[in-house]
């Protein structure tokens, strides 16, 4: 196939982008999206070019690291598949494609395609966790817990944090990530100790970080490679606005 690439090419987050034009004449069908790209940086460096910079880590769809709009979509046309799963065979031979990193104030480009998602670990840090004992794996076994519920939070669970619901999002925000993160933990008896403080400590972090407010438009649960569902976000807000009725920390 020969693919015409536009890439957004950017030194670091101090100076200005550009898109730029690369040719490739022999790519594979089978090829991923991101051997496409190594076939590319390998070009680039024998001709003593900067390659270009991109996230990638499992290549399985596993970790989230593999950011990109693609055609002006998170993680490309395919739906429920991350970047690295992604194969030349969605394209046509003879197609232009366009490739930018995810546009967000709270995900500042750091060279070329990779972006800063720091501030997801940061949420994360403020309250994605359970800091209570709950015993060995034999004894979260003995605790019985409804196939339904266990699936949920399953499904909460499968959120990898690649930040393509934030990109997807007219206000740049990430209530699809953190309700995931809230509600693999909310809902399990293990979670509950600390519900209230984790969904008032990670919302006031996502704030702070800089995210938009959700306006329920549906775009991140469309776009995420892992369908999580828009549900998590109903939970969360009830989670929050309990915790904010009831909290200690309830100001006047
Ligand atoms: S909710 Fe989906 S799109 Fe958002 S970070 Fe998690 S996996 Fe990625
Ligand atoms: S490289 Fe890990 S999900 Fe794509």
């Amino acid at each position: 196939m020969k693919i015409n690439l536009k890439v957004w090419r950017q030194k670091n987050n101090n100076t200005a982008g550009k898109l730029v034009e690369y040719h490739l004449d022999n790519v594979s069908e089978d090829m991923s999206f991101l051997e496409m790209f190594d076939v590319l940086n390998d070009s680039l460096t024998r001709k003593g070019e900067d390659p270009v910079t991109f996230d990638h880590d499992c290549r399985e769809g596993i970790c989230g690291t593999c950011s990109m709009y693609i055609n002006g979509r998170p993680h490309g046309p395919q739906t429920g598949a991350t970047t690295c799963q992604l194969h030349m065979r969605s394209f046509n031979d003879g197609d232009t494609i366009v490739v930018e990193p995810w546009r967000a104030r709270a995900f500042p480009v750091i060279k070329d395609l990779m972006v800063d998602r720091l501030a997801f670990d940061r949420i994360i840090q403020a309250g994605g966790y359970v800091s209570v004992n709950t015993g060995s794996a034999p004894d979260a076994n003995e605790i019985l817990i409804p196939r339904s519920i266990a699936d949920e939070a399953m499904d909460a669970a499968a959120c990898i944090g690649c930040g393509a619901c934030v990109a997807a999002c007219k206000n740049a925000s990430a209530m699809l990530f953190v309700s995931a993160k809230v509600s693999q933990l909310a809902i399990l008896p293990q979670g509950q100790s600390e519900h209230k403080e984790r969904a008032e400590r990670m919302v006031a972090q996502m704030d702070a970080e800089g995210f938009g407010a959700c306006s329920f438009t549906g775009a991140c649960s469309v776009e995420c490679p892992k369908s999580i569902s828009l549900d998590h976000i109903a939970r969360m807000n009830r989670e929050y606005l309990g915790a904010k009725l009831t909290s200690d920390n309830v100001q006047g």
